[in-house]
């Protein structure tokens, strides 16, 4: 069945990688039909009228998947940001981001295998902020029951699904004894119907100390939104850094899928980005069709797509970041060259 995926280039490295990502997905054999949409501060200028434009959120709620590139948020003041407001528009609950050691690509560790799950609509990002007198601002965490049981049962879910053996919670419900207090008491609610999977709890200090030690340690690692971000890109840094580092946000309906890097601005344009962070994503993608339609296709295109890219990081087939000297472009020949040969 050909389904249609919506592709938002997003800003900076965004159209660069997320168009060599459609090129690798295309010559996989997947079939998928795209369509273009705009996101992100190029969308302004591009004459869209905003930077998360009605007919972008419309076309993902019409065809269920988009691939995404980044999109930059300034800092400290401007607009919110469009991947926060995109996530609570289509209620993409669930963040996935997985990182595993990859041959060919040296680190300090070899047998890493996490998966983050991050609760994606709520916590410190709900961006409630306010200034109560000059010289004094607040910012509020928020913490629903329903979301911190939603996103524990999506990650045991996800375990049981996945074979995985581990769930850890990452938390400070020793200082915000409500909010992350919340968080934990729901997972353990939630655990009591998975006795198949393993329950740990850390304070997060502690659990990212652990992280660097001794990485095998860990399988699963759920979180609130905050330390989710963060330790998506410690993980990353585990295994090769953001270039190597996908990710997925689910909701019921819709899931977007995009790396966990940003727009990188000062490699913007030079066509020097590592595009395989997407080009994994787009697997998540394809494996996420084959799961939710059963269709063996998808799976078989994305199995495809992966043994490629790990035959290129293998051979030293690589863009500068991991060593390497391939272009953006030059990075995703290389792999369509290795699915056909
Ligand atoms: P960043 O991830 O864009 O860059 C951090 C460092 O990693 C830079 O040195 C960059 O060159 C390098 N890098 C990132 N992706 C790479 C790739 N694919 N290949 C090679 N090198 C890569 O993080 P930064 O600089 O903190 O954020 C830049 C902008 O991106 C900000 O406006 C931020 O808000 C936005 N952002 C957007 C995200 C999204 O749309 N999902 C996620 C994270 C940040």
């Amino acid at each position: 069945m050909p389904y249609t995926c919506v592709l938002i280039p997003g800003d900076g490295i965004g159209p660069e990688v997320a168009h060599a990502a459609q090129k690798v997905v295309d010559a996989s054999g997947a079939g998928l039909e795209w369509v273009e949409r705009p996101a992100g501060a190029s969308a302004v200028t591009q004459g869209h009228g905003s930077v998360l434009p009605e007919v972008t959120v419309d076309s993902i709620r019409d065809h269920g998947i988009a691939l995404k590139g980044p999109c930059t948020t300034p800092i400290g003041k401007g607009y919110t940001s469009v991947n926060v407001a995109l996530r609570k528009k289509l209620d993409l609950y669930g963040a996935v981001r997985p990182v595993r050691s990859l041959a060919g690509v040296p680190t300090r560790f070899e047998h890493v295998d996490v998966v983050v799950v991050r609760e994606n609509t709520e916590g410190l990002y709900s961006g409630i902020e306010n200034e109560i007198t000059a010289g004094v601002v607040t910012s509020l965490k928020v913490a629903t029951e329903r979301a911190c049981s939603r996103i524990a049962e999506f990650a045991f879910h996800f375990a049981r699904e996945r074979k995985r053996r581990k769930v850890t919670v990452f938390h400070k419900a020793n200082i915000m004894k409500l909010s992350d207090g919340m968080f934990i008491n729901s997972s353990r609610a939630v655990h009591e119907a998975y006795p198949d999977i393993e329950y740990e709890e850390r304070i997060i200090d502690a659990g990212c100390m652990r992280l660097v030690q001794a990485p095998e340690d860990f399988d699963i690692i759920l979180c609130e939104n905050l330390y989710g971000d963060v330790l998506s890109d410690l993980c990353a840094g585990l295994v090769g850094g953001l270039g190597v580092t996908p990710g997925a946000n689910y909701g019921v309906q819709q899931s977007v899928f995009e790396a966990v890097h940003g727009s990188a601005p000062d490699i913007a344009g030079q066509g020097v980005a590592n595009p395989l962070a997407l080009i994994m994503s787009s697997v998540m993608m394809l494996n996420h069709l084959h799961r939710k339609h059963d269709d063996q296709k998808c799976a078989d295109c994305a199995k495809r797509i992966r043994d490629a890219y790990d035959r290129c990081l293998r051979e030293g087939a690589t863009t500068r970041d991991l060593g390497g000297e391939l272009s953006t472009d030059g990075f995703a020949d290389a792999l369509i060259e290795r699915m056909s040969g």
